[in-house]
């Protein structure tokens, strides 16, 4: 049985402004009429045995549980988070939770803020990811790489095709290390999505970090449950140190395997990649909203009000109600230093 936990801590500030602290992306219509994290659960409501377990910031457990509500689902269960501590620990208080009853699921888990085309092919990979995680393998899901990304985990798996165990996983390296991976032809991407036993990453965490699993645990023995939200203990959950999945575990375990996965993953991590998955005009131009575009080349606008551009390429504007971001396509992953700045202006 297949137990989703959906990831929705993030803060999105790579899409600034239209991602806010107190709304981020995972919450808004990005790409269609349903919230990322509505679409996160409806793309995998057919093979899940139970609704999901949502791990998410204690401010945003209305909208979370409204959200889903909307789309006809009473999570199993909401996990609050005073702080966020990255995914290892939101991950394990996710598997305590689900081993509650003594029960040992197949966790599936998600980050809100992800697009997926091709759902049948989605659930193929699914499928045999789950025969993996049954042997007990921490399974990721690669995506073949176009790009040289910094931001993403590399995946090399062990000679051969199709599901196979990994030989290396390194996360987020720097550039030059990218480059030679992608031209190397011989690694993945990791899709940032995992299939695995709660009780084997429970085990592996407990081996790697075992300082993340007990706060975890007295953290979560300690929760608040009141009828619709897991508060978990503050004190004890800020005394996790703060580390993702992917470095915590995913690069040092040696029972990690890979399932690949060709089915128009985008994680719209930057305002480019969201332009990369909007449909284009023949000059590469992509807008949402009211646009008028005379003589633009591969620009990118969102915004309710008009917005008129001239002349110009690879640029990417986009106007909310009160900040108006303008910005060269190839510095989108500096957006995030605008927040900074504005955090550190107060
Ligand atoms: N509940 C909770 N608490 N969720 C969190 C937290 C947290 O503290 N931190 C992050 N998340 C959620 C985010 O909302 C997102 O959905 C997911 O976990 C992944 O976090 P990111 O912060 O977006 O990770 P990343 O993009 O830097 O890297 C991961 O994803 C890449 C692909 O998009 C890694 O898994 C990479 O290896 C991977 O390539
Ligand atoms: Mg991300």
């Amino acid at each position: 049985p297949i137990l989703p936990v959906i990831l929705s801590g993030g803060s999105g500030t790579r899409l600034w402004p239209l991602s806010r602290e107190a709304y981020p992306k995972q919450f808004l219509p990005l790409t269609g009429e349903r919230t990322m994290l509505q679409a996160t659960w409806l793309r995998v409501a057919d093979i899940a045995a139970q609704a999901p377990i949502v791990v998410a910031n204690e401010s945003h457990r209305f909208v979370a549980a409204e959200q889903l509500q909307q789309v006809g689902t009473a999570p199993s269960a909401i996990l609050l988070e005073p702080a966020g501590r990255n995914t290892a620990p939101a991950i394990a208080a996710a598997a305590l939770e689900a081993r509650r009853n003594g029960e040992d699921p197949l966790l599936l888990v998600l980050p809100s803020d992800h697009l997926i085309n091709d759902i049948p092919r989605f659930h193929q990979a699914i499928a045999q990811a789950a025969s993996l995680a049954g042997q007990g393998k921490l399974v990721t899901f690669g995506i073949q790489p176009t790009a040289p990304e910094t931001g993403y985990g590399y995946i090399k798996a062990v000679a051969g095709e199709g599901p196979r165990a990994i030989e290396r996983f390194v996360e987020k390296p720097d550039l030059q290390t990218a480059q030679g991976y992608v031209a190397s032809g011989e690694y993945y991407w990791n899709s940032g999505m995992f299939l695995f036993r709660a009780s084997r990453y429970l085990e592996e965490l407990e081996r790697l970090q075992p300082q993340i699993l007990a706060a975890c645990r007295t953290s979560w023995e300690r929760a608040r449950r009141d009828s619709d939200f897991i508060r978990l203990d503050a004190d004890a959950f800020q005394a996790s140190p703060s580390d993702s999945i992917d470095y915590a575990v995913m690069e040092k375990t040696a029972d990690a395997a890979v399932v690949p996965l060709d089915a128009g993953w985008s994680d719209v991590g930057s305002w480019t990649a969201l332009r990369d998955v909007s449909a284009q005009d023949a000059d590469g131009n992509a807008h949402r909203g009211d646009v008028i575009a005379i003589d633009c080349h591969n620009t990118f606008a969102y915004g309710d009000r008009l917005i008129a551009m001239v002349g110009l390429k690879d640029v990417v504007v986009v106007e909310t109600d009160d900040a108006v971001l303008v910005g060269r396509s190839d510095r989108m992953q500096e957006v995030k230093d605008v927040v900074a700045r504005l955090k550190a202006d107060g």
